[in-house]
């Protein structure tokens, strides 16, 4: 597997504006330090996710159910939210066939359809639920604490839908996947005998997609966990490197931390050259901006970069002009994948139409690496740094790589800027408020704290 980071264009020697040589002879002390940090927490069993490739008793429970359900079910349904959801959806478009849920169970080789709910919009679970055929469907109930609101309303609708379909044979169309030991989803699961699969209690929700959370609907599906896995472990060797100029997830997190605290880019861009590596922008935008964005101590205004996700080409009729022109407050990292898939050719067809005639002959793949290369160095040349994370393809092997490069990346950032990357207190806040209004039992302080806040003032409201 492959995967290299060039960073050329982040440095001042190169763009000005970049990182300058002094700034980056001086990131190795402070990244001893991180070093010192991410081993600190590792000890204290903090970094379950970097255990998650060796832990092949883990990959058994997702490879074991899909064996042992095959050909039971043609629709598959995640229901989860945030890291309990994105992990799933970023594996489903790089390695499934592009519309895979409209391709025939031939065209999939019999292996299920793969839908994400990851959200509790009426109308996105309505209309999924008027397609599906309840006694072919299997539900995914994905929730590493067992409670959360969302999750826990999306499954009593399809509970209650399940109940009136197929009656006492519910529990064969339910898994959950949870904490081993704690929360409702688990009561639940050990009350009905319902399976259910684990999250270590040591792999926070954002990073547990190489958990049963991505890779039960990956081993449902048909893709290859098992070089998913390997991918992984691969990068997190890779990464144990102590030199900064060894270590790629050091480097991008250092990179990216002083480009935010040094150069005031607070905004920090993923843009894959990639349809199947779209998604893990998204992905990486949630790991990113729920572990990063924290006060340090009660009155700290708070730190943290503000991901952003964007799609080559497209966004270069879209973001990119903001990216050339606007604020300079941004970084670029493009993910390119070296090895073109399908050779493509654009037909020579109106050769003496001028705009049309020099496309003609080249291949689409090449179109698409040649606008990257473009888009980097116009970058390079406005003085707006960036970086290019290079696969060869976007398969198993190398998804798993980029997965756990960017999660020790994110440890590193977390200890660079000095906060806990693995908690996300912000949330708590909201959450409490929404049970207060809903009225559950726990939630009268909540209650209270809700009804001292303004409401609606008709003087600003039109
Ligand atoms: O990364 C996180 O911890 C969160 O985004 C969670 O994944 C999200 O809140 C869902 O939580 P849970 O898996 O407990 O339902």
């Amino acid at each position: 597997m492959s995967l290299r980071l060039d960073y050329t264009n982040f440095m001042a020697d190169v763009v000005a504006g970049g990182i300058s040589s002094s700034d980056w002879r001086d990131a190795s002390a402070a990244f001893a330090r991180a070093v010192g940090g991410f081993a600190r927490r590792r000890e204290a069993n903090e970094l379950g996710f970097l255990e998650l490739p060796a832990n092949t008793a883990l990959h058994r429970q997702s490879t074991e159910f899909a064996t042992r359900t095959r050909g039971q079910f043609d629709d598959v349904v995640v229901l989860g939210i945030g890291g309990s959801a994105l992990g799933p959806i970023a594996l489903r478009t790089a390695l499934l066939k592009p519309q895979w849920n409209a391709l025939s169970k031939d065209e999939r080789s019999a292996w299920p359809r793969l839908h994400v709910l990851d959200n509790v919009d009426p109308r996105t679970i309505a209309a999924l639920l008027d397609r599906l055929d309840l006694k072919r469907a299997l539900f995914i109930v994905i929730s590493k604490s067992g409670g959360t609101a969302e999750t826990m309303a999306q499954y009593l609708v399809i509970r209650g839908r399940l109940q009136n379909s197929v009656g006492a044979d519910a529990q064969r169309h339910l898994v959950f996947v949870t904490d081993p030991h704690k929360g409702a989803l688990r009561t639940i699961a050990n009350a009905e005998k319902i399976p259910a699969l684990d999250i270590p209690p040591n792999v926070g929700g954002r990073y547990s997609v190489l958990t049963p959370v991505g890779v039960l609907p990956a081993a449902l599906t048909g893709m290859d966990t098992a070089a998913l896995l390997d991918g992984a472990a691969e990068i997190a060797k890779r990464c144990e490197s102590e030199s900064l100029a060894k270590n790629p997830a050091g480097t991008f997190a250092m990179l990216q931390f002083l480009a935010d605290t040094k150069l005031g880019r607070h905004i920090h861009v993923l843009m894959p050259y990639s349809d199947p590596l779209r998604d893990i922008a998204d992905w990486f935008v949630q790991l990113w901006a729920e572990s990063l964005g924290k006060h340090r101590t009660a009155d700290d205004p708070g730190v943290g970069p503000t991901p952003l996700a964007a799609l080559g080409a497209t966004d270069q009729h879209s973001k990119v002009q903001l990216f050339m022109e606007g604020p300079p407050d941004k970084t670029v990292s493009f993910i390119s994948v070296e090895e073109e898939a399908i050779k493509f050719e654009i037909p020579k067809l109106h050769t003496d139409v001028k705009e049309l005639a020099y496309l003609g002959g080249h291949r689409l793949g090449e179109l698409l690496d040649i606008e990257r290369r473009a888009t980097a160095g116009a970058l390079a040349r406005r003085g707006r740094p960036n970086l290019t994370i290079h696969v060869d393809r976007p398969d198993a092997r190398h998804l798993g790589g980029l997965f756990m490069f960017l999660e020790i990346a994110t440890i590193y950032a977390g200890e660079l800027y000095g906060i806990n990357p693995l908690d996300q207190p912000g949330v708590e806040l909201g959450k409490q408020f929404t049970y207060a209004m809903l009225g559950r039992a726990d939630a009268e302080q909540a209650r209270r704290e809700w009804n001292m806040l303004p409401k609606p003032d008709a003087r600003f409201t039109i």
